[in-house]
């Protein structure tokens, strides 16, 4: 046993010392000193000896068992601190680092454009309304004299809801509708809100948005739509621009027409408008040979990319922070 138990016993404590977690070293204590370990099943083995090598048996077999237990000991310390001093070291806290700040939120452009004008228009004498998203077709078309089958309907398909009963307005001219249904002449309103096409490019997306005017009064006339447009432009952008009208077809007003705004080398279409027809003023009980009127719908997020120099309009709805954190 003598020299055996030394070689076997230095082992253990190269065992020990390269042991590199917990359950390493539980099981080098369990092969020596479990109920079956090396040490345990020699000092079982005592009473075999003869006397007179038992006693010192015995002694060097519980030095062996001390030592062993001390070294174990030693190392699951110096391994438990070990392990501390690395999570301390990733786990550090940097108390200097600059906060994080709260976050302040801020309008999207789209709102911040749609304000801007409602601020300007409303400043003109005009009254702001509403009207629902969800529409019907004869406030969206019909009423808009866009009878059925009417090829202009082409221009604005949309997303039809309830079997056809409802759909999303196409534009916010429905709002004419209802409040000249409502009200006596003179009127003088601008409706804002979200309109609804099946588009997508560069400058459509499928949901947009729309700021309706409508003035119907006596004799309210071309010159009027002409004077009162040219006097928003030059508000919103805080200076002359360059703007023209070009005859267009909208079957609720006659004439009709678009105006559009030089964008670079190019002329960008803002907004339609026209003189409300007499088929419109009709289907709302106004008699068109007493009132006359005028009624524009402009594009809010092409108003929105011509101030702020924006070249793709779905940059609008991405929600990219880092693109809306520009307008701030
Ligand atoms: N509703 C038309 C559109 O969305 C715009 C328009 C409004 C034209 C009022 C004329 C008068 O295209």
């Amino acid at each position: 046993m003598g020299t055996d138990l030394d070689e076997l016993l230095a082992q253990a404590r190269r065992d020990v010392e390269t042991a590199t977690d917990a359950r390493a070293l539980e099981a080098l204590r369990v092969a020596w000193l479990g109920k079956k370990g090396r040490i345990t099943e020699g000092l079982k083995q005592l009473g075999r000896l003869p006397p007179e090598e038992r006693r010192q048996a015995g002694e060097r077999l519980n030095r062996a068992r001390d030592e062993l237990t001390q070294a174990l000991e030693d190392k699951a310390r110096a391994l438990s601190e070990q392990a501390l001093t690395q999570r301390l070291a990733a786990e550090t806290l940097d108390v200097t680092l600059p906060g994080r700040g709260s976050g302040a939120g801020s309008l999207h452009p789209i709102t911040r454009t749609l304000r801007r004008i409602e601020r300007i228009f409303t400043a003109m004498g005009f009254e702001s309304v509403d009207g629902p998203e969800i529409e019907d077709d004869w406030h969206n078309f019909q009423a808009l004299n866009i009878p059925e089958s009417h090829p202009a309907r082409a221009m604005q398909d949309t997303f039809y809801l309830f079997g056809g009963a409802r759909l999303l307005r196409t534009h916010t001219s429905p709002v004419q509708i209802r409040t000249m249904r409502t009200r006596k002449p003179p009127i003088r309103i601008i409706c804002s809100g979200r309109v609804y096409r099946v588009d997508f490019d560069r400058t459509h997306s499928p949901m947009f948005h729309q700021v309706e005017g409508l003035y119907v009064a006596d004799q309210v006339s071309l010159a009027d739509l002409k004077h009162d447009l040219q006097r928003f432009l030059s508000l919103f952008f805080e200076r002359e621009v360059e703007a023209q009208f070009r005859p267009s077809y909208f079957p609720f007003v006659e004439p009709g027409a678009e105006m559009q705004i030089r964008w670079g080398d190019r002329w960008l279409e803002v907004l339609g408008c026209g003189l409300v027809h007499p088929n419109v003023l009709q289907a709302v009980d106004i008699d068109p040979e007493r009132y006359t009127g005028y009624a524009f719908g402009m594009g809010v997020e092409r108003l929105a990319m011509l101030r702020y120099g924006v070249d793709d309009l779905r940059l609008f709805f991405d929600n990219d922070l880092r693109f809306l954190e520009q307008f701030a």
